[in-house]
């Protein structure tokens, strides 16, 4: 049998710690399915004394990642630290340049340097693994790479960040507000003390990003995506959805579109029946909808230590196995530059919430503005004053909920606007999306 995989592992944290436990308690069934070995022969992290629940003693402790990154006793790098660059990226590229296999997690150095560390691996043949980079256990890189390589893909969309999933889901199921169940989050740990990198839709941009990159063969680039976060929906936006048979989710979608490739995060309405309406709480999941085939959902864990080091294992297993696939699929000077479709064109179904005032005349104007931008209507709900719940009631207005069909985001500013201009709703229209599914 082969000489045991050497691996160095740089962070010892929530996914760092999982790994270890995993690779030692998976080690026979590792080497069978691997035909050698895995052994975690060396790790770096900031505080040595740290109790990690592991003993340390047997592997090779280094205060520098990025000495332990070249160091001539490994054979793949693990980088496990966080970070889009920094010690992170320093210690990737120094493993890279000297020949060494990386597998990482770290979604915002591959956001940021993606496409400059994949050449980097392509130059010194060797890996460059970051299953757990999106979805963490959710196997989608993979499915993206190697599982549809035959495939064209027309659209990849998901849901990528487990804290947004789960406050839309209480916020549905409970009819809480959305501060109310963000300050729930931060409780049980699911979301961070400062939760704008996940609320406001970041943290699913770059996971876009990266998915975009696979599905379309175009260069990472965070900074061609439309990003919208959750803090605006309110559960009156739910409880409608709710009604007309949709649920509200924050997707990151990715569409092959005639303008280029239309690449948004936002909250999204999808019809309750689909796949992607079932996933609740932290759970994440991604469709993929493909040429040939019908659309594949993949649903699970997309955060914690377990599910996340469980991805990290099966990439490491790839290394051991001698298995290397080019970091996105194709050679990095094959990637496109992305052209950012412009949001105004997008064209789709829209959900308007007006708090229309109550006097006659309101609804003609409403339907004339929405008229003139050739806008038609799916559906209409209109709450009167007597039959509204008292909530919705506001100093003599009350909620008007349209559903369009098909048209275009221009058309729907253009009509809102006018409808502004014309006074007959107080406050701002809340517009939501719908995705076909
Ligand atoms: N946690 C998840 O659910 C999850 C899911 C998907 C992807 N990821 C990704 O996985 C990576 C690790 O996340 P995590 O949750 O395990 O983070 P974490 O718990 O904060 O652990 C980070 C580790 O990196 C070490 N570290 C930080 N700076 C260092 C430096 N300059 N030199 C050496 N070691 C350093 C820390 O050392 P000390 O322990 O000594 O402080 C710690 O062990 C990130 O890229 C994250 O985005 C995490």
């Amino acid at each position: 049998m082969s000489q045991a995989l050497r691996v160095g592992v740089a962070g010892l944290g929530t996914v760092g710690a999982a790994l270890i436990s995993q690779v030692a308690h998976r080690r026979e069934a590792l080497t069978a399915r691997c035909g050698r070995g895995i052994e975690v022969v060396a790790v770096s992290a900031r505080s040595r004394g740290k109790d990690r629940g592991f003993d340390l003693k047997k592997m090779k402790w280094f205060d520098d990642p990025v000495a332990l990154a070249r160091d001539a006793s490994i054979d793949v790098f693990v980088e496990l630290m966080g970070g889009s660059g920094g010690v992170a990226k320093a210690a990737v590229e120094a493993a890279l340049a000297a020949g060494k296999s990386v597998v990482t997690a770290n979604k915002a150095l591959l956001a940021k340097h993606g496409v400059k560390l994949a050449a980097l691996a392509e130059k010194n043949n060797v890996a460059l693994n970051y299953e757990a980079a999106v979805g963490a256990a959710i196997p989608i890189v993979k499915t993206l790479r190697e599982g549809l390589a035959g495939n064209e893909i027309a659209r990849i969309y998901g849901i990528l960040n487990g804290t947004c999933n789960y406050i839309l889901t209480r916020m549905e199921q409970e009819g809480l507000s959305f501060a109310d169940c963000l300050k729930d989050a931060q409780r049980l740990g699911y979301a961070e003390a400062d939760p704008t990198f996940d609320i406001e839709g970041h943290d699913t941009a770059q996971k876009l990003s990266i998915l975009a990159s696979l599905a379309f063969g175009t260069k990472v680039d965070e900074s061609a995506i439309y990003v919208e976060g959750i803090s605006s929906i309110a559960p009156a936006d739910l409880a409608a959805a709710d009604e007309l048979g949709y649920r509200v989710k924050l997707l990151g979608v990715a569409v092959k579109t005639p303008q280029g490739i239309e690449q948004r995060v936002h909250p999204t309405m999808v019809r309750k029946d689909s796949a992607i309406a079932q996933v609740m709480g932290v759970t994440n999941a991604v469709t993929v909808d493909a040429s040939g085939i019908n659309p594949i959902t993949l649903i699970g864990p997309g955060a914690g230590g377990a599910a996340t080091a469980s991805a990290v294992l099966s990439d490491i297993a790839d290394v051991a196995r001698g298995l290397r696939v080019m970091p996105f699929g194709r050679p990095t000077a094959k990637l496109a530059s992305v052209r950012k479709a412009p949001m105004q064109r997008h064209e789709g179904g829209y959900y308007i919430r007006l708090q229309a005032r109550d006097k006659p005349g309101t609804a003609a104007t409403i339907a004339k503005r929405l008229a003139q931008q050739e806008i038609s209507l799916e559906s209409i709900v209109q709450r009167h004053r007597k039959g509204a719940p008292e909530s919705e009631v506001k100093g003599g207005s009350v909620p008007v909920i349209l559903i369009t069909y098909a048209t275009s985001e221009d058309a729907v500013r253009k009509a809102l606007a006018a409808v502004g201009r014309d006074k007959v709703i107080s406050g701002r229209p809340q517009v939501i999306r719908i995705e076909k599914n």
